[in-house]
């Protein structure tokens, strides 16, 4: 295979950032420099980054699906309920995916899936503080003084939610809708969070984690991420 490609399995950066270590003349197989993007790599063949030795390792996948509402993030339920697995199980029969974070099961929109444990982590680990971008429809206008009391934090189970944003988009039909962004991942967060103001989410769908955002995926679709996504979910 191409040695950028080869790179890139080695875990080294999307396609575009390994062919920068080569033109930068940071790699070596079998201990000569390459200088050809164009050169390639074989299996019993040695390469070195800045003299240290690389392999690939196994390719790891990601996905982002399109939850629709009435399934739950598990790789398997114990009430027989459909889970996010059950979706892309099909394409998938033999990987080991599962769910990062999770959305509950009256809501929808981007779920990312992997069988990579390191970057599931990374991702939700409230340190890291990936913001996550929600779309929550609310009867009644909601007004700013209300869209105030979300943002500086609420008490859910004894203990005080992070500032978030919170912005009125359209107040439509009796409808308000509103987007709103937050760092943790506490059960049902944003539902119980207007709960605390009397207020209910009617439906609720997620639109973006960090960067990556759902874009014109239909509910139910799933598609794999694309380098410069996986990079980015490496890296947060
Ligand atoms: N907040 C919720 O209320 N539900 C989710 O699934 C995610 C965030």
């Amino acid at each position: 295979m191409r040695i950028n490609r080869f790179l890139a399995e080695c875990g080294l950066g999307s396609r575009r950032k390994c062919e920068e270590l080569v033109t930068g003349g940071r790699v070596r197989i079998n201990g000569r420099p390459v200088v050809k993007l164009a050169s390639e790599v074989g299996d019993k063949d040695i390469v070195t980054v800045d003299g240290k030795k690389v392999e690939r390792r196994e390719k790891q996948l990601y996905i982002m699906l399109n939850k629709p509402k009435g399934c739950v993030c598990t790789v398997s339920d114990e009430h027989g309920r459909k889970t996010v697995i059950d979706i892309v199980r099909p394409k998938y029969p033999d990987a080991r995916l599962f769910p990062i974070g999770r959305l509950d099961y009256d809501t929808e929109g981007l779920l990312l899936l992997t069988t990579d444990g390191a970057t599931a982590d990374r991702i939700t680990h409230p340190r890291n503080e990936v913001p996550k971008t929600y779309i929550a429809r609310i009867e009644g206008e909601v007004t700013e003084a209300e869209l105030n009391r979300i943002r500086g934090g609420v008490v859910l189970d004894g203990v005080k939610t992070k500032k978030c944003r919170a912005k009125l988009i359209a107040f439509e039909n009796n409808e308000s809708r509103i987007e709103v962004v937050i760092t943790e991942g506490r059960n049902r967060q944003v539902r119980r969070m207007f709960e605390q103001i009397n207020r209910e989410v009617v439906f609720l769908k997620r639109v973006a984690v960090g960067d990556l955002r759902l874009g014109g995926l239909y509910r139910g679709e799933f598609r794999e991420l694309n380098d410069r996504e996986i990079e980015y979910i490496r890296n947060v």
